[in-house]
């Protein structure tokens, strides 16, 4: 396994490893700032090829934020692992995330982002958007960086294979046969579609976001907004009809 960095606006880069195995990339994103961002810890196991790259980017200690959408071996995995080697860091999530698994969880107190407080870090800036059960999980968020619109939107627009780092072309058709496989194998049900699910999305959809940054994937770059609408209308008609 390798990692690929690619800088997906100022400042902002996507390291994607792929693994084989499951056919899938995992992405993390690291925001070069005053007070630098990782999104995304990856598992444990990851944590050594992540630090590497991470190190081509800033230097490791001096990370201030670790921010992921929900409580998964993958978002948030080497949480600990990083806040032991980067004394001032500190984990960021939704106000649920840290009630309810980071204030147990993790080995230092977490800041809770309400989705109304701006998270300032020099340049950019940052706000966590609370969607119960969007992706999946009681505690999930969505960060979203105001100055270049980049919504970090998590298992949403999942993509299989080693696929371009950042694309313009649709992710729909892709995003729409992850969520069919799925359905007929051991992980069906990976997203729980709800009444609350169109207004999560649809709240997502009028930030609009000009670039979406999934975690496994491409990035896509052009209207954020159709897309979240397009992925809600194929999430509502994969779990109505599977
Ligand atoms: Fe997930
Ligand atoms: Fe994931």
């Amino acid at each position: 396994m390798m990692s690929t960095i690619t800088e997906i606006a100022p400042d902002v880069y996507r390291i994607s490893i792929y693994n084989a195995q499951s056919n899938m990339q995992f992405n993390h994103f690291i925001v070069r700032d005053e007070q630098p961002v990782l999104y995304h810890t990856g598992s444990r196991s990851m944590f050594p090829m992540v630090k590497q790259a991470v190190a081509k980017l800033i230097r490791p200690e001096q990370l201030r934020w670790i921010g992921f959408s929900h409580f998964e071996a993958d978002e948030c995995g080497a949480l600990n692992e990083w806040l032991s080697i980067a004394p001032s860091a500190q984990a960021v999530g939704t106000v649920t995330a840290v009630r309810v698994n980071l204030s147990g969880f993790a080995d230092r107190a977490a800041r809770a982002l309400p989705p109304v407080e701006l998270l300032e870090t020099g340049k950019y800036r940052f706000r966590m958007i609370a969607t119960p059960h969007l992706p999946h999980g009681w505690d999930a968020g969505m960060f979203f960086e105001e100055i270049h619109s980049i919504l970090f939107c998590s298992d949403l627009f999942h993509q299989l294979g080693d696929v371009e780092p950042v694309t313009g072309h649709s992710l729909i058709e892709r995003a729409r046969q992850v969520l069919l496989a799925n359905q007929v194998g051991p992980l069906k049900d990976y997203q729980p579609f709800t009444s609350k699910t169109g207004d999560y999305m649809r709240e997502l959809a009028e930030l609009n976001p000009k670039i979406l940054a999934t975690q496994h994937g491409s990035t896509y770059t052009g209207d954020g907004a159709q897309a979240l609408l397009d992925l809600l209308q194929v999430i509502k008609e994969v779990y109505e009809n599977h």
